[in-house]
């Protein structure tokens, strides 16, 4: 079969990376992708919002399934725009439809789902602009730390964690009358503060059955030992020491399960990626947030450790036979650290020359992200650069490995961080 996978991420280049593989795969593109996905796939110059032009490329390379990397064109309504016309009937597509993509579109709807299916999550409340003293008054009343949510999407920046009244005040004031995440802000979610350790859960469903992939721990800080500003991620590990059978069981219990059955519940045809944000609390799981996509960088340390074939794993999923499919998963433990250019996730330059990258592998492998190809060179053309992956049956030798190739590789104030994966250390028996 012909495949198209949006994206130019990470994320998306690992996809494309195991999707190459596949015997089903007949041609690959990703649109737009980058100097990576270039390596394993045909690149096509399109924006995944641009829905009329990706039909456009559906129709023009006779494309069978199609895979949408990102949330955002997901959230503006794509596996809609494609269901509504019936040229596209036999189209498989792995990604949610726009009811299902408010999971992660609006924190209230994610909000009053889970509390609605009876699955664990911080307590919270909604204001809107018009409620601002109302919500004033709910954080004067309130005992800190407290959390405040701009409730649509605000690219990973829409989260506060107020220490005191004084934060929580601009935080609110932010939000809700300066509008600094625009529309995202138009209602605030105000919730309780959870202490505990996070991790990422990914569970691909066809919305009748679900399959658990391989949990992961990211890294979202820019400095050693979670210091800095947030990103969009500096590396994962996998599998997630601290998340023993015990919890797992739980999480499938408690939060899988009612999950899958709550959107069956409001009649939600969901076939895709479902990423829970979760917080172990004293090995309790409550659920921080909802995403409608695979995690970057996540996804560069969950896949590779799938061992079956991704493309009939995305069949059965599309098809709705998700239940007899056989999820085989290596033991190997994945560490992946990101590179990035200097200054991000602040100003950072971009066109410049990496080299390294042939000498980098073969131990590892390393997926690109923000890369263009510029004649015969590769060039940085993004904040996170490229990610190294590497996989070995202890978290330090994987370490190892994946430093080293990230040694070999380099750009003008390239930056990564030293320390990925060091503190799941105290976890290992
Ligand atoms: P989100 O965008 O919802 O993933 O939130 C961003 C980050 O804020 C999460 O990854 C957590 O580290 C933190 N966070 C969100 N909600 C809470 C909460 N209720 N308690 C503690 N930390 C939280
Ligand atoms: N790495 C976090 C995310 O993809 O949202």
């Amino acid at each position: 079969m012909n495949i198209l996978v949006l994206g130019s991420g990470g994320r998306e280049h690992c996809l494309a990376w195991k999707i190459s593989q596949s015997p089903a795969c007949t041609q690959l593109f990703v649109a737009p992708g980058n100097a990576g996905t270039q390596l394993v796939a045909t690149n096509l110059t399109i924006a995944p919002g641009q829905f009329k032009q990706v039909a456009q490329a559906v129709t023009h390379h006779q494309i069978d399934m199609l895979v949408v990397g990102p949330e955002d064109p997901l959230v503006h309504g794509i596996v809609d725009y494609f269901r509504a016309d019936s040229r596209f009937n036999d189209l498989l597509i792995i990604g949610p439809n726009q009811a299902g993509a408010r999971l992660e579109g609006s924190k209230d709807f994610s909000k009053q789902f889970m509390l609605s299916h009876g699955i664990p999550t911080a307590s919270a409340q909604t204001f809107t602009s018009e409620q601002y003293d109302k919500a004033l008054n709910y954080i004067k009343n309130h005992p800190y730390p407290l959390v405040l949510k701009a409730d649509g999407l605000a690219a990973g920046k829409g989260v506060i964690i107020a220490n005191n009244f004084k934060e929580a005040e601009t935080a609110l004031k932010d939000i809700l009358i300066t509008k600094k995440f625009s529309d995202a802000g138009n209602k605030v979610l105000i919730e309780e503060f959870l202490d505990g350790i996070e991790l990422s859960v990914f569970v691909l469903t066809d919305g009748l059955s679900y399959k658990i992939l391989p949990e992961a721990k990211d890294y979202k800080r820019i400095g050693e030992h979670d210091t800095g500003l947030n990103t969009g991620g500096m590396g994962a590990v996998s599998p997630v020491p601290f998340a023993g059978t015990a919890f797992m069981q739980k999480v499938e219990q408690q939060v899988i399960k009612p999950t899958i059955a709550g959107l069956r519940k409001e009649h939600i045809d969901y076939r895709g990626f479902l990423f829970i944000g979760l917080m172990n609390v004293a090995g309790n799981p409550y659920v921080i947030e909802y995403n409608v996509r695979m995690g970057d960088p996540e996804t560069q340390a969950v896949i590779p450790r799938l061992t079956c074939d991704l493309v009939e794993l995305f069949k059965a999923t599309g098809n709705q036979n998700l239940a007899s499919f056989n999820l085989t998963i290596t033991n190997k433990t994945a560490v992946t650290v990101v590179g990035v250019a200097g200054g991000y996730p602040e100003g950072y330059e971009k066109g410049n020359p990496i080299s390294g990258l042939e000498a980098a592998e073969p131990n590892c492998l390393v997926f690109q992200a923000g890369t263009q190809q510029q004649n015969n060179n590769v060039q940085t053309n993004g904040g996170r650069v490229l990610a190294a992956t590497a996989m070995a049956n202890t978290i330090p030798e994987a370490k190892q490995l994946a430093y080293n190739a990230l040694q070999r590789i380099s750009w003008k104030d390239m930056y990564y961080r030293k320390d990925i994966s060091d503190d799941l250390l105290p976890y290992l028996k």
